[in-house]
C-alpha cells in the first residue's frame, strides 16, 4: 500500500476501506483474486486490489472507482456515487458503450481483444469500424440507443456504460474509459488493463499488453538497426479547406510513432501554425519546408476517402513545379484512413489505438520500404493504394470470442 499516490484524501481512503473491511467480514464467499494487473506505463489510471474489492484511481476524472466482486456481501449491500466515488459490481454481467462522440467515440477494439462483445449490450451510434461489432448489431445482439429524452434512462439499466467524453452528463454507472488522454501510444495500449479488472480478466490483459509491447519494442529496435546516417524526415500535415490553410501536426504521440519508427520529425524550430494557400509568401515557406521532408502523412480530412488521392493532395498544397519534392520522386505520401466504414469511420480511431504495433509497422514500411508488408492502417497515395471498406461480413470469427493481437515479423 506504500504507493497509494500522496493527492489521494486520506481521510476518504480510511473510511473507504474501513467500510470495505466491515462489509467483506463474515461475507460468505471471499473470491480469490488470482492475478492483478500492474500499471506500468499509463499515468492516468491506477488499480489497487483488496480481497473482494479492486479500486481504479482514474485521473481523468479524478474519481476512484470501487469494483466490488459478486460474490461479495458487499456487492449487494454497497452503492456509492457521490463526487469522488462511484461503485460497480464486477464482473460486469452487461455493459454499454459510447460510440458516438468524435471522433470515433470509445475504441471497441480493447473490448474485442479482450473477448467482451458477447456482454456489450447498447451502443449509442451503429457508426462503427469494428466488422464484428457491426454484425452482432445486424443480428440484433446489440442495440442502439440513441440521443434523446430515454437514452439516460435506458443507458442506467446496465452493470457499466463507458464513454471517452467526459464532458457529457454523467448517471452512477457510467465509467470514463479514456486511452486518448495519454501522451504516448504504449500508455494508450495500456488502458486494456483498466477494462481488465472490471471483467476479472488481468491475465487476458496483461498478455495482450505484454504481446504488444514487446511487438512494438522489438519493431523500434529493428527500425533503429535500419537507420543511415541520415534519418528519413516525416511530416504529418493536415489542410483545413474552409480556412485554405496546412497545419503541421505536433501531437506527441503521432511525434513518437515517427521517432519508434527510425524517422525524424520536421525541425522543431518550424513552429509556424499554419500556412494559408492563398498568400503567397505562405504558400513559398510551405513548399520550402515539404522540400526538405522524405515522407507525408496527409491527415486532411475526407468525406469520401477513396477519391483522396495524390492529384487532390498535390492541388491542395497548389504547386505547379514537383522538382523538389522527394517525397513524391520516392512516392511516400500516406494517409491513415486505410481502413474505413461508410466513407468516414476510421479505424485509425479504434483498432489502430489498441494495436499500436501495427502502426508502427506501417510507419517503418513508409520509411524503409520492403515492399513485403502490407500496412494495416496507412495507405500510400503516391502508389494508387485505395481503401478497404469494412462490412460486418469482414468478422470471420465468433465475435463473443477474443480477438488475437496481430503481431507483425520483426528481425
Ligand atoms: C458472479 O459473476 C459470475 C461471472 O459472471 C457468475 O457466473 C456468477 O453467477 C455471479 N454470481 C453472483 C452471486 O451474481
Ligand atoms: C443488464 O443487467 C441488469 C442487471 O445488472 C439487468 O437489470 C438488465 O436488464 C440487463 N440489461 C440487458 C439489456 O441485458
Ligand atoms: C539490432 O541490431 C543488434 C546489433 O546488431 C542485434 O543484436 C539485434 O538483434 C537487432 N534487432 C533487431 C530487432 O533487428
Ligand atoms: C487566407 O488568405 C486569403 C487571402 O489573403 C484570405 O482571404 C483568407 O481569409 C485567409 N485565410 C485565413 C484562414 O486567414
Ligand atoms: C529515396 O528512396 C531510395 C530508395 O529507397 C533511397 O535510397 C533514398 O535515400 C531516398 N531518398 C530520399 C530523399 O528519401
Ligand atoms: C452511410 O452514410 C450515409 C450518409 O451519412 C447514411 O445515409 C447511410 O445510412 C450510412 N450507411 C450505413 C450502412 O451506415
Ligand atoms: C518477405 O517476408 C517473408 C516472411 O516474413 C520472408 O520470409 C522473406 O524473406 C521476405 N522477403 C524479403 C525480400 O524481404
Amino acid at each position: 500500500m506504500s504507493s497509494w499516490p500522496c493527492s489521494w484524501p486520506l481521510v476518504l481512503l480510511l473510511v473507504l476501506l474501513c467500510m470495505v473491511a466491515r462489509e467483506s467480514n463474515g461475507a460468505s464467499t471471499n473470491v480469490k483474486v488470482g492475478s492483478i494487473s500492474k500499471v506500468e506505463d499509463a499515468v492516468n489510471f491506477h488499480i489497487y486490489y483488496g480481497q473482494t474489492f479492486k479500486v481504479i484511481k482514474n485521473a481523468v476524472d479524478g474519481k476512484s472507482y470501487l469494483l466490488i466482486q459478486n460474490t461479495s456481501r458487499m456487492a449487494v449491500r454497497t452503492k456509492y456515487c457521490t463526487s469522488r466515488i462511484k461503485s460497480y459490481v464486477i464482473p460486469l454481467i452487461n455493459y454499454s458503450v459510447d460510440t458516438q462522440s468524435s471522433p470515433g467515440g470509445v475504441p471497441v477494439s480493447f473490448f474485442e481483444l479482450l473477448g467482451l462483445l458477447g456482454t456489450l449490450k447498447g451502443i449509442t451510434s451503429d457508426a462503427v469500424a469494428s466488422p464484428c461489432l457491426l454484425k452482432l448489431f445486424e443480428a440484433g445482439k446489440v442495440v442502439k440507443l440513441e440521443k434523446g429524452e430515454q437514452q439516460e434512462q435506458l443507458l442506467s439499466q446496465f452493470a457499466a456504460h463507458f464513454i471517452s467524453d467526459t464532458d457529457q452528463p454523467q448517471t452512477c454507472n457510467f465509467a470514463n474509459f479514456f486511452p486518448l488522454s495519454e501522451g504516448t501510444p504504449l500508455q494508450r495500449a495500456e488502458w486494456i488493463k483498466f477494462l481488465g479488472a472490471f471483467t476479472n480478466l488481468e491475465t487476458k490483459a496483461n498478455q495482450v499488453y505484454g504481446a504488444v509491447k514487446a511487438s512494438y519494442t522489438c519493431l523500434s529496435q529493428m527500425a533503429a538497426n535500419k537507420t543511415k546516417s541520415f534519418k528519413p524526415i516525416v511530416a504529418w500535415i493536415e489542410y483545413d479547406k474552409n480556412g485554405g490553410v496546412w497545419c503541421f501536426t505536433k501531437d506527441p504521440h503521432k511525434l513518437k510513432f515517427v521517432e519508434d519508427a527510425g524517422g525524424e520529425n520536421i525541425d522543431k524550430s518550424i513552429n509556424k501554425v499554419s500556412y494559408n494557400v492563398s498568400d503567397p509568401d505562405d504558400l513559398e515557406a510551405l513548399h520550402a519546408i515539404l522540400c526538405t521532408v522524405d515522407a507525408v502523412i496527409d491527415e486532411t480530412p475526407s468525406s469520401d476517402p477513396q477519391s483522396y488521392t495524390q492529384t487532390t493532395f498535390l492541388e491542395n498544397i497548389n504547386v505547379d513545379d514537383n522538382s523538389c519534392f522527394a517525397f513524391l520522386s520516392n512516392q511516400s505520401i500516406w494517409r491513415y484512413d486505410k481502413r474505413v466504414r461508410n466513407g468516414t469511420i476510421l479505424d485509425w480511431y479504434d483498432g489502430a489505438i489498441s494495436q499500436p504495433n501495427l502502426v508502427l509497422a506501417d510507419i517503418i514500411e513508409a520509411l524503409f520500404p520492403t515492399g513485403n508488408y502490407t500496412t494495416s492502417y496507412l495507405r500510400n497515395i503516391a502508389k494508387g493504394e485505395g481503401v478497404i471498406n469494412i462490412n460486418p461480413d469482414m468478422c470471420d470469427r465468433d465475435a463473443s470470442l477474443p480477438l488475437d493481437p496481430t503481431i507483425p515479423a520483426c528481425g
